[in-house]
Formats: C-alpha cells, sequence, structure tokens
C-alpha cells in the first residue's frame, strides 16, 4: 500500500496533484505537506494535512516516519521569477530543501519525485525541438536550482540506490491554484482577465514560444512516471515533456476565438522576457514516449476552451 508525502501541497500543482492521489490511492494514504500558506477547505477535509518546512529535515522525517511515508512527490519550489528576485532563498528552498528530502528518502526507503522546468535550460541550448540529454548551462537562479535538483537525484539513484524521478515540465496551465511567480504565469493571467475584463496586458514579447501544458496532463504525468516499470526506464530524472508549444500572440487568438472581444496588448517585462529568452521554443519529449509511454491529452484549443468553460465559475 502506498503511502504518499506531498510538499508544497497547496501550491499550484500540488493543490490539485494531492486530490489527484487521494482519488488514486485513497484519502487517508495522501499527506498533503504545506508550509504556511492555507489548504482549501477541499484539501484539508479531504485527507490528512502536515505543516512541513522542508528546509528543516527534522520536520520532513518526523512526518515521514509519523505516517509511514513510502513515496514523496517533492513539490516545494520557488518559480522563476521569485527565484531571480531572491536567488539565496530559491537556494535554501529549490536544492537545500530537496538535500533534505533525498536524504530522509534514502534513510526510510521511499521514492522521490521531484520536477525540473524547462528552466533547466539555457541561452546555449538548442531551442528547437531541444533534445533529452543536451546542454545545460542556465543563466537564471531558478535555471541553476533546478539543473542541481537533476544531478541530485540522478546522483542518490546511483550511489543510494533511491527510486528517484522526475519531469521537466513546461508552463502549466490551471484554473485552481495560481502560479506563484513564473515567466509563463501569463498564459494562466490571460483567461483571468479575459473573462473578468476581456482585455490583457502580456509580460512577454510577441513570438516568445515555449512550452506549456494543461494542469491534467501534468498530472497524469507524473503518476506515469512513478509508476513506470523501472526496467524500461534509461533516464530517470528530468524527462522532458510537453504537450504544446505557443507564443503570447498564438494563445490570444485562440481565446479570441471563444470570447470575440476580447484584446491584449503588451508590456514587457524585462526580467521575465529575458529569462523566457534563455529558455527552449520547444522540446523533444519522445525519451519520456518511449520510456514510459507518455501521451498528452490536451493541445491549445482543446485546452482553451476547457479553461473558459471551468474557470468562470471560480471567479464568482
Ligand atoms: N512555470 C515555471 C516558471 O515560469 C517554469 O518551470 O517559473
Amino acid at each position: 500500500m502506498k503511502k504518499i508525502l506531498v510538499t508544497g501541497s497547496v501550491g499550484q500543482i500540488g493543490s490539485e496533484l494531492t486530490l489527484a492521489l487521494r482519488e488514486r490511492y485513497g484519502n487517508d494514504n495522501v499527506v498533503a505537506g504545506g508550509r504556511k500558506t492555507q489548504p482549501s477547505e477541499e484539501l484539508r477535509n479531504s485527507g490528512p494535512f502536515e505543516i512541513v518546512d522542508c528546509t528543516d529535515i527534522e520536520a520532513v522525517n518526523r512526518v515521514v516516519v509519523n505516517h509511514r511515508i513510502d513515496t514523496i512527490y517533492h513539490l516545494a519550489a520557488l518559480l522563476s521569477a521569485v527565484a531571480e528576485n531572491n536567488p539565496q532563498l530559491a537556494w535554501q528552498v529549490n536544492v537545500n530543501a530537496l538535500v533534505n528530502v533525498l536524504e530522509v528518502a534514502r534513510e526510510h526507503n521511499c521514492a522521490v519525485f521531484t520536477p525540473s522546468s524547462i528552466g533547466a535550460f539555457g541561452p546555449t541550448t538548442p531551442a528547437d525541438n531541444t533534445p533529452q540529454d543536451t546542454i545545460q548551462r542556465p543563466t537564471s537562479m531558478y535555471g541553476v536550482t533546478k539543473v542541481s535538483g537533476e544531478l541530485l537525484c540522478d546522483y542518490y539513484h546511483e550511489k543510494f540506490g533511491v527510486d528517484t524521478r522526475g519531469l521537466r515540465y513546461p508552463g502549466i496551465i490551471s484554473y485552481v491554484t495560481l502560479p506563484g511567480g513564473g515567466t509563463t504565469d501569463y498564459a494562466v493571467q490571460i483567461f483571468y482577465d479575459a473573462i473578468k475584463h476581456k482585455r490583457y496586458t502580456c509580460f512577454l514579447k510577441q513570438g516568445t514560444k515555449l512550452d506549456m501544458m494543461y494542469m491534467p496532463d501534468a498530472i497524469k504525468g507524473a503518476i506515469a512516471v512513478m509508476e513506470a516499470d523501472p526496467r524500461g526506464l534509461k533516464h530517470r530524472n528530468a524527462f522532458n515533456v510537453s504537450a504544446m508549444s505557443f507564443a503570447p500572440e498564438d494563445i490570444a487568438a485562440e481565446v479570441t476565438k471563444l470570447i470575440p472581444e476580447f484584446t491584449m496588448d503588451y508590456e514587457v517585462d524585462a526580467l521575465r522576457q529575458g529569462i523566457a529568452d534563455s529558455w527552449p521554443n520547444s522540446m523533444d519529449d519522445s525519451a519520456a514516449r518511449e520510456e514510459w509511454g507518455w501521451q498528452p491529452d490536451y493541445d491549445l484549443p482543446r485546452m482553451c476552451r476547457d479553461m473558459v468553460e471551468k474557470l468562470p465559475p471560480k471567479l464568482t
């Protein structure tokens, strides 16, 4: 029987992944871990919730021992723009806390899922059809922490036999919890502003192509890679995964098909534009497809239709 801990469970991915895991493995078998932010009622009422600051190894150890955890989805992390504004804290949260989780996992024989990101690539990485194994010299602190995390997870697997696995997520689009300060957040904000105000001012400029994914696919991928037969895995951590790749004008055109009055203008934020320019346009995710059957369900039009259908009730 799986006993799962999700760190960062009140964040954008955690708030939905925790509920999906509870549905799959049983409510009482999935502990939602959060640092401070209050969990939603649904998260709190559907299963155990524990305050866990992952920068404190004793706190991680305590919850793993008390709940006899055997699998950790370690989602607690700072996103790219926030990390760039506080690089020291980003190292603490994205790297030191991961080391704590890996150490506790080693001690108690837990499997660990850790998300990496398109941010693990940099300006010298091939930007189109970015290979699974390629140059990784990121120029953002977020990227530095993500490459470090990938290497640490590989190391703990090879050196100590910890069952570490992970995905390089692109920008994640969702309607339950807002992302907390990333470069791809515009692709979520556009829907809130389109529905409320029929207009949006985008902080990335036209032509900035990035990989993206709708939340149901992000959840499906996390669960699938953790359930994959290890004998099929040549890679373990940091699988490239993508579902779509678009620039701001592409998503705006799609939103306009659903909300005809919608208009978008641009006010470029230099920090986030610089980060976006250093990331790939589109990743090659064939290793994930071959090794554990990755297959996204949502392309750009299908994702936009679902967002425009599901978001309005949340805004009232
Ligand atoms: N969505 C993330 C960010 O923009 C990228 O992994 O920071």
